[in-house]
């Protein structure tokens, strides 16, 4: 039987042993879903750590249970390893790893390259191999595809190669991986056909594309949309406040509007591990097509200005009562990107954090996600949910509007707020309390 046959009976029959790369969070919810879905799953995760935590039935992701990984041990179909010599034992193999971007604001494809370098230097004959990590347009074809077919390797008769980006939002109750579509553009027809199956298998609705290359495009596509009107309401925001304007009621009413306009909100800059770094992954190939993507350079230069903006705003707030950032005492409210998860990566937080004890503040943070984080090399620990101590601070600026937060007690304790989320909502205005 061809190799195609073969491997589109295993996944129909679901024997298929299904191999993810890098279980980090889009990794471990995709393997959680084969695993329920009926599969049999080896995940390889370079990090030990990892792999002990998950072997030993501890979730280090927040979407994912410990109870729910335990769950998944106990179905014996839930392998997970640092070994890589376990590729050797997967049909499908879906590399979910890091792609971070170089302090140049380049594209860091190294963790793709060592994940291939280990798939190719072992047995993936009659494989489907699929990219799910966010990366630049070319990436399967000009730098996977070259790879897997050394030693006469035929794409499409002797492995088989898809793209198919991953849309997990942490924290998202509603759209989790089986009701959101999945996009998926395989080498050959016969690669996209494959890949659909492998996704249909745990996904309701799969959209099949004609490249892989659109598949990538589609999802930067996805993020830039994001980052650009983030921008655009970000430059509205800084406007609103020059002219006095409540830029968040001008949004409330722009929003009634129910047809050609979607809400975007200010914030004090973009976290998170995509938006704020995929839109330079195509912005730097377009630079190689000697294109300059404006939109994506414009919004990124807004949105990486936020954090300086707030700066400013703490100036300017704590100046008219009359104190200097130099040794005022900062409360730092939610360390996360976004509200009611822990995930802190390029949070703008951070950024402000560092900025504040910069200038010499005295910075304390509450966050009830966010046990502790470095900053300069120095420890600091969340402080307790303790709002009366809130009278101490000269300032407390709300970052992310977790909603474990009591507003109220913040209200009444604090002496002066700086609201950069919109977080509370009073009808009438409290002078005490500052926004964006
Ligand atoms: N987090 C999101 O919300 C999200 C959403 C959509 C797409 N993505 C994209 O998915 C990809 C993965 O992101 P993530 O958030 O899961 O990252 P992550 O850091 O949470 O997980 C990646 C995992 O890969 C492991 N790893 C690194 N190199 C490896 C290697 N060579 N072999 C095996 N394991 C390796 C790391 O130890 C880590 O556990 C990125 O390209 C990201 O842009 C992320």
């Amino acid at each position: 039987m061809d190799k195609f046959k073969t491997l589109e009976k295993k996944i129909k029959s679901k024997t298929a042993v299904i191999g993810i790369i890098g279980l980090g969070y889009v990794g471990l919810p995709l393997t959680e879903n084969y695993v329920n879905g009926g599969f049999k799953v080896i995940g390889i995760d370079s990090n030990p750590k990892k792999v002990n935590a998950l072997k030993s039935g501890k979730s280090y992701i927040q979407d994912i249970s410990s109870k729910s990984v335990k769950s998944l041990i106990k179905t014996k179909r839930f392998f997970p390893y640092s070994d890589f010599n376990k590729i050797s034992d997967m049909d499908v193999i879906i590399i979910c790893v890091p792609t971070p971007l170089r302090k140049s604001k380049d594209p860091d494809i190294s963790y793709i390259l060592s994940a291939l370098k280990e798939i190719t230097k072992r047995k993936y004959l009659g494989s489907l191999v699929i990219l799910e990590s966010t990366t630049y347009p070319g990436t399967t074809e000009e730098i996977l595809l070259p790879e897997l077919s050394k030693n006469n390797l035929k794409v499409g008769k002797d492995f088989f190669l898809a793209f198919s980006p991953e849309r997990v939002d942490p924290g998202n109750a509603v759209y989790l991986i089986k009701n959101t579509p999945k996009v998926v553009g395989g080498v050959t027809a016969k690669c996209t056909k494959l890949a659909a199956l492998a996704y249909k298998s745990i996904i309701n609705k799969v959209h099949e594309v004609s490249s892989p290359t659109v598949a990538e495009t589609s999802k930067l596509l996805e993020n830039i949309f994001r980052s650009v009107n983030i921008g655009l309401v970000n430059e509205m925001a800084l406007l609103c406040n020059r002219m006095k304007i409540n830029v968040w009621e001008v949004i409330e009413a722009a929003k009634t509007k129910p047809f050609g306009f979607m809400p975007f909100y200010p914030g004090p800059g973009l976290g998170g591990h995509c938006i704020p770094l995929d839109p330079f992954y195509l912005s730097w190939k377009a630079r190689t097509y000697d294109f300059n993507a404006r939109f994506i350079e414009l919004a990124g230069e807004i949105n990486g200005n936020m954090p300086y903006y707030v700066i400013d705003r703490i100036f300017e707030i704590l100046n008219s009562n009359n104190k200097t950032i130099k040794k005022a005492k900062v409360l730092i409210l939610g360390l996360a990107y976004k509200n009611d998860i822990n995930d802190m990566r390029e949070s703008p937080s951070l950024d402000i954090f560092k900025l504040l004890v910069n200038k010499g503040a005295i910075v304390e943070y509450f966050d009830p996600y966010i046990p502790s984080v470095e900053i300069y090399e120095k420890k600091y620990k969340t402080i307790k949910d303790d709002y009366k101590k809130f009278k101490k601070y000269d300032i407390v600026v709300i970052l992310t509007a977790h909603s474990k937060f009591d507003y109220k007690e913040i209200i009444k304790n604090s002496k002066c707020i700086y609201d950069t989320r919109n977080a509370i909502k009073t009808k009438r205005k409290i002078n005490k309390i500052h926004k964006l």
